[in-house]
Parts: structure tokens; C-alpha cells; sequence
């Protein structure tokens, strides 16, 4: 047995979060019709004229948040966090601080709006991301990530612009989004660089985003509102730590104390709609995701990129029944479950909730599966796929079964793997 990891205690509620586990990251914005990533426009250095068309043009009329926040429900997902404003500056919401918003393209509606009703509609939590970069605000000094980084002028322009003006836009722009949405559960800044340098430029950070005002801010309005840890402050400032693009393996730590975390992870290899990326994960990696999340005490965030029509494309949809196939029969290993003290056999995960053990199995072994630690521990056992009992071997006759150690229980499987992408059985501890 293991010591579990105990996280200190932070100031969002963590209650809830903890036990939901999964969730659904929605990264939507103009970037959907360049459909090259939704950096496409530091990549390319796009200029503001450059970029304008996807404004001009924007109007996602096959647009169905019901259909959005069911496939998310269905996929075993209980929150959803969802981009109101991306590093490009747009504005998925009806903001009084800009034109630069949804409301001003052909679209004309407060997406924001429609897709929080839909998600609240079908049970789920609310989170608002909320990008500190703003590459289009007229205040938002250039820097070693601005689309116009190279750009000659850049300097002159800098000259002109002020960032005092841009905090208070950050700070009213939350106000809304926390005031005028209902219950918000989450808000997630993104991010800080203040190690960048470019052209003697800077980074920014907590100085250029006033992020104590910030976070102050956001939980004065919403008491209990979970914040990530994106905000350059001292990493104990924050509710939850967000490793993306990698899977810690063990339960994540910041300097030595263990953290809250929640994993955010893409389908393919971009968060915005990608029309030609082919990194597509399969099924299996999917839902092995999910399970070593939860294995080591974390939640997962995963992520759609609807399209600028407004769907979500055949293969986001294939992922995500991916999941609803899986999370049917097998949310009770997910949710309210975190690490277990036990360690689990080779190839397999342990996720548990208080007497409920689950080993997850990877790789399907032939007939046996040993569990050290837990021999005269299991009062009864199950594949949680279809409740048929797996019995605990009782044959310890000498010589055949050399495996045999002290302390182990071994469970007979059938030796076919059942039909699910990842079997789970279900151990009640005594
Ligand atoms: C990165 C990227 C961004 C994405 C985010 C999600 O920081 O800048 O495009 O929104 O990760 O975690």
C-alpha cells in the first residue's frame, strides 16, 4: 500500500469537480474557418485586415448547442469549459466593451449565451477559458507572441498603446462573464510567457495582466469559483494545475506538495477546428486517457473544435461516442474515484472509491489476473460491463501454480477479452 497524496486545501470548491472527473473543452472562435490551427494567426503573422474575413464571413449556421451539450452528457462528460475569448480577441458573447464580437459577424446571436443554456439544460457544470493574450485589442502592446512580433513598426505601435487601458477591458470583460451567465464554475485564464524575449521585447505576466486584481476579482463575484494556474501568481494561488499535451504519470506535484490537476487533451493535435490534421487518437487511447488520469488522482478536460458552420465534424463525433460507448457501462470506475493505495498488477490501473476497487485492464492476460496485497481483502467481485461475477481463484495446489506469493489474490477471467474497448472489474473491499 501506498500513501495517497492529500492536496492542501485551495479556495475553489473542489467538491464537485473532484468527483466529476470528466469534462468537455470547447475551442471555438474565427480561427474555425481558417481551420489551420487556432494559432493560425501568430503562426502566419496574420495583420488585422488578413484576419478580417473570417469576421466578415462568420456564420455558423448548422449551429446546434442541444446537440453539442447531449453528446457531451452522453460522452460521461459533466462540465464544460468553453474559449469566450481565444488569443485572436474575439468575442463569443455580447461584450459592451468591443465591437470585435459575435453579435457584429452575419451570426448575430450571443453564442456564448445559447451554449451555456444548452450545457446547463443537460446537467452540466460551466467554466468560462478566458485568453490573457488578446491580439487584436488596440491597447495590447506587441510582444514575442503577437502576430506583428517582426513587423518593423512594431515598436512605434507600442509606443501608442496601454496596457492599463487593456487590464481594465480584462477586468470588465470578466465582470460580465461572471455577472451575466448564471452560476460559472470555472475560470480559466490563459496563459503567461514572462521568460519570452524577442527583439527586446518581453514576455507578460502578472504585472502586465494584474493578475492579483484578476483573481481577486473573480472570487469576490463567485465565491467557490475554481481558478487554473495560469495567471504567473505563486502556484499555491491557484485551485487546479493544467498539464496539456502530456499525461503525468504519477499524481501531479508542485514543488514536492501534491495539487488538484485537470489534464486538458485534444482529439487531434490542434484545439481549434483543423480541417487537415491527422493525429486523430483512437478509441483505445481515448479511454486509457481518461483511466490513467483518474488512476493518479486527476480530472481530464478533453477537447472539441466545432467547425465554423457550427458542428462538430465526423471524427470529433466518432471520439466522443467513443467515449458514451465506454462511460455507459463503466462511469462508476471514473466518477467520485481517484488513486488507490493498492498497486496495481503490470498492465492494468487501479482507480477506487472508498470499498469499490476497479482494475482496468490493458492488455488481457490468459485466465489469471494476480492482485498483490489484497489476498482475504475482496469480498466479492464483477466485470462492471455486465455485473457476471469473477471468481477468485481458490486452487492453490504446490507446484501448479507457482505464481502463488503471499498476500496476492488471483481472480479467474474468462479467457476471451469481453466486447469493450477497456474491461474494468469491480472489487468490493471489506
Ligand atoms: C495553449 C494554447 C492554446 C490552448 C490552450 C489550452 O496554452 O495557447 O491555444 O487554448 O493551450 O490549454
Amino acid at each position: 500500500m501506498i500513501q495517497l497524496p492529500q492536496p492542501a486545501a485551495v479556495q475553489g470548491d473542489m467538491d464537485w469537480f473532484v468527483r466529476a472527473r470528466f469534462g468537455m473543452f470547447i475551442h471555438w472562435g474565427l480561427y474555425a474557418a481558417a481551420a489551420r490551427h487556432e494559432w493560425v494567426k501568430h503562426h502566419e503573422e496574420i495583420t488585422d485586415e488578413g484576419y478580417e474575413p473570417y469576421f466578415r464571413y462568420f456564420d455558423p449556421d448548422l449551429f446546434d448547442p442541444g446537440l453539442w451539450a447531449r453528446k457531451a452528457r452522453e460522452a460521461g462528460m459533466k462540465y464544460v469549459v468553453l474559449t469566450a475569448k481565444h488569443h485572436e480577441g474575439f468575442c463569443l458573447w455580447d461584450s459592451a466593451y468591443t465591437d470585435y464580437k459575435v453579435t457584429n459577424t452575419p451570426c448575430g446571436k450571443d453564442l456564448l449565451r445559447e451554449t451555456v443554456d444548452a450545457f446547463r439544460a443537460e446537467g452540466l457544470r460551466i467554466g468560462f477559458y478566458y485568453s490573457l493574450i488578446d491580439w487584436h485589442h488596440p491597447d495590447f502592446t506587441i510582444d514575442p507572441l503577437h502576430p506583428m512580433r517582426n513587423h518593423p513598426e512594431a515598436s512605434a505601435w507600442n509606443r501608442a498603446r496601454d496596457m492599463g487601458r487593456y487590464r481594465e477591458y480584462m477586468k470588465n470583460q470578466v465582470r460580465e462573464l461572471l455577472n451575466n451567465y448564471g452560476d460559472i464554475d470555472i475560470l480559466w485564464f490563459d496563459f503567461s510567457y514572462p521568460e519570452k524575449e524577442l527583439h527586446g521585447r518581453k514576455g507578460k505576466g502578472r504585472e502586465d495582466w494584474d493578475s492579483q486584481g484578476l483573481l481577486a476579482l473573480a472570487r469576490e463575484l463567485r465565491p467557490g469559483i475554481i481558478v487554473d494556474n495560469r495567471l504567473d501568481l505563486p502556484p499555491e494561488m491557484a485551485d487546479i494545475h493544467t498539464p496539456e499535451q502530456y499525461q503525468p504519470a504519477a499524481w501531479m506535484t508542485v514543488n514536492g506538495t501534491p495539487v488538484y490537476w485537470e489534464a486538458c487533451q485534444t482529439f487531434s493535435g490542434s484545439w481549434g477546428y483543423h480541417r487537415d490534421e491527422t493525429s486523430w487518437k483512437s478509441p483505445e487511447q481515448l479511454i486509457r486517457m481518461l483511466i490513467n488520469t483518474v488512476s493518479c488522482g486527476g480530472n481530464l478536460l478533453m477537447n472539441v473544435g466545432p467547425t465554423a458552420r457550427g458542428n462538430l465534424d465526423d471524427r470529433a463525433l466518432a471520439a466522443l461516442d467513443a467515449y458514451a460507448a465506454w462511460m455507459s457501462l463503466h462511469s462508476r470506475s471514473i466518477y467520485g474515484c481517484t488513486q488507490s493505495p493498492y498497486e496495481p498488477p503490470v498492465d492494468c490501473r487501479y482507480t477506487q472509491n472508498g470499498d469499490r476497487l476497479y482494475v482496468h485492464v490493458f492488455a488481457w492476460p490468459f485466465r489469471h489476473l494476480h492482485l498483490r496485497g489484497l489476498e482475504g481483502r475482496v469480498a466479492y467481485a464483477q466485470l462492471l460491463h455486465d455485473a457476471s461475477e469473477i471468481c477468485v481463484c481458490r486452487d492453490t495446489c504446490d507446484g501448479r501454480h507457482d505464481w502463488k506469493q503471499p498476500g496476492t489474490l488471483t481472480l479467474e477471467l474468462p479467457v476471451q477479452k469481453p466486447c469493450v474497448t477497456v474491461p474494468v472489474i469491480e472489487m468490493f473491499l471489506k
